[in-house]
């Protein structure tokens, strides 16, 4: 009996467990978020234009959990000197192209772009590009 007890009380923290586990996914926020922090040349980033990416691949993982603070966020990449080269550079984390621990924006496109050239233009270059127009 008191067996049954415990197993129906774990049930029902499981049950109100689930929902806040799913809940934790926030919406992906409205398109139009400009990066450029400490940088010459803006960039749009729209949701809308990468859905068939993981939330993960961006938002990565942090202690185990996927991660939707701002890339910003103080400790994270929050070097906005274009010089820096540590992990902690936000313009590493947008440009690098090989060897990051997480895809970058650039290591990404270049994948994406493949053999393409005109794609290979379009997603990785530094100008007349839909990153730089
Ligand atoms: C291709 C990369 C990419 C993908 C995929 C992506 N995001 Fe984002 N997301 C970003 C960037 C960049 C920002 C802006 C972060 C910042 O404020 O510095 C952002 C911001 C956010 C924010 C707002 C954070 C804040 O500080 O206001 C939320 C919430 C979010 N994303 C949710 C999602 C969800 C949910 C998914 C999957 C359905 C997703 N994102 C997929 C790149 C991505
Ligand atoms: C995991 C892969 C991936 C990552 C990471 C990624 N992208 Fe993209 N991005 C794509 C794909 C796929 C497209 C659509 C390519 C096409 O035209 O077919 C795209 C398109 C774009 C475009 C053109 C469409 C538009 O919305 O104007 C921009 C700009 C862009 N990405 C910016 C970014 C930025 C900034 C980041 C980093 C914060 C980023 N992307 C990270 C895969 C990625």
């Amino acid at each position: 009996m008191k067996k049954l007890l415990i197993f129906g009380i774990l049930c029902m923290m499981a049950g109100l467990a689930l929902p806040v586990a799913v809940a934790q996914q926030p919406e992906a926020p409205a398109d139009g978020f400009k990066m450029n922090k400490g940088g010459k040349k803006e960039v749009i980033f729209n949701h809308s234009t990468h859905k068939e990416q993981k939330c993960v691949d961006c938002h990565h993982l942090v202690d185990g959990k996927e991660d939707y603070r701002s890339c910003t966020t103080a400790g994270c990449h929050d070097n906005i000197d274009p010089k820096d080269k540590s992990v902690n550079s936000y313009n590493q984390m947008i440009h690098k192209k090989k060897g990051a621990k997480f895809q970058t924006c650039v290591s990404c496109h270049e994948t994406v772009a493949g053999d393409d050239k005109e794609k290979k233009k379009a997603l990785t270059a530094c100008a007349k590009s839909k990153c730089h127009p």
